[in-house]
């Protein structure tokens, strides 16, 4: 449903708030032509409210010869700050900058964020800011899952699909996402509410089979047709076979002709109780990137190709989002989510 600018500008102060602004802050506002108005407008407005000096920076749109689709997930990595020192410092400059054209996955975001600017992603339509809006009880659930998390060695992910996957853990930090920038160079996006790591380089083996309602970001598709089964080893999907969901995949992740492409990238599970599996169901593609499917409360969100964004060395722009339902996911010997349900840590059920 339509969220009326006023309301939308309330959401904004709140989360802006969470974020640490207040008068003492610089706030940027980094947008695009294809950026929403509406946000672009709540986000000024909010800051100003604040009394936070907020500023403008627009960017050109940035294509790419081999990206498809309007979804700002599709092709990662290059952006309109490629290769914009003078765009790069006026983003530096700022305490915080809400992004509303997608940086995500790019060396330059990296950079931004190593200054200690904080990072807040807003793109997302205002009815899915509005229903998942951030709160201290959301960071609560997710750094307590982080805690966990930090402290594991080993992932394993089974699922009566067939899925029986594992990795090491430990050479990338843990991402926490909890929908505010509160720290010192901390990226967010609102909303969201999740956590992921990535596997050790080399170390993700075994199966991962998605099962029918399984959904395939940035496609913004449910799989109907199971099984798709990719078989990974040391830590590149060497595989994928099954119908024509598999097909699909197989010949999209093709197209990028980056070896690149088929390395295992973040994976983790959603703690988002406000994210609903189905809410894909209700929106045109062109309306969202899909953040609920990447939140939704007991999904095992596992991705492919980039790992910019914890310094590691793979700027590749084809990256997949797969939350996966009913999966049983195990940190060492403490299972956090049991065929789809959150049942650890006993902090990350609290609401
Ligand atoms: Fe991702």
């Amino acid at each position: 449903m339509p969220v009326s600018q006023s309301e939308l500008t309330q959401h904004f102060e709140h989360v802006l708030r969470l974020s640490r602004v207040d008068e003492s802050q610089s706030v940027a506002i980094l947008k695009s032509h294809y950026s929403n108005t509406f946000i672009v407008n709540a986000a000024m407005e909010a800051a100003l409210r604040l009394k936070a000096r907020a500023y403008i920076v627009e960017l050109p749109a940035f294509n790419h010869e081999t990206a498809m689709g309007n979804d700002l997930t599709a092709y990662v990595g290059h952006t309109a700050l490629t290769d914009h020192p003078a765009a790069q410092q006026a983003l530096m400059a700022a305490d915080l900058v809400v992004d509303t054209m997608m940086l995500l996955h790019s060396p330059e975001q990296e950079a931004i964020l190593k200054s200690g600017t904080r990072i807040l992603l807003a793109v997302e339509p205002p009815e899915m800011l509005a229903r998942m809006l951030p709160s201290e009880s959301d960071k609560r659930r997710v750094v307590a899952a982080q805690k966990v998390f930090e402290q594991a060695a080993t992932i394993k992910v089974t699922s009566a699909a067939g899925s029986d996957f594992q990795a090491a853990l430990g050479q990338y930090p843990v991402v926490t996402e909890y929908g505010f920038a509160d720290e010192p160079g901390r990226w967010d996006h609102w909303p969201s509410g999740f956590l992921f790591s990535w596997p050790n380089e080399g170390t993700a083996e075994g199966t991962l089979v998605l099962d029918v309602g399984d959904i395939l970001l940035p496609f913004k598709n449910y799989v109907r047709e199971k099984p798709v089964t990719l078989e990974i080893e040391k830590g590149f999907i060497k595989r994928i076979h099954g119908g024509f969901d598999a097909e699909y995949l197989r010949e999209y992740m093709e197209h990028f002709k980056d070896p690149e492409v088929y390395a295992l990238s973040h994976i983790g599970w959603g703690l988002q109780p406000r994210a609903q599996w189905t809410a894909l169901g209700l929106h045109d593609k062109n309306d969202a990137i899909g953040m609920d499917a990447r939140a939704f409360e007991g999904n095992f969100l596992f991705s492919t190709g980039p790992n910019t964004e914890v310094g590691g060395p793979r700027n590749t722009p084809c990256h997949m989002d797969i939350p996966m339902r009913h999966c049983t996911v195990m940190l060492d010997d403490l299972t956090v989510v049991e065929e789809g349900k959150v049942v650890a840590p006993e902090e990350s059920l609290s609401r």
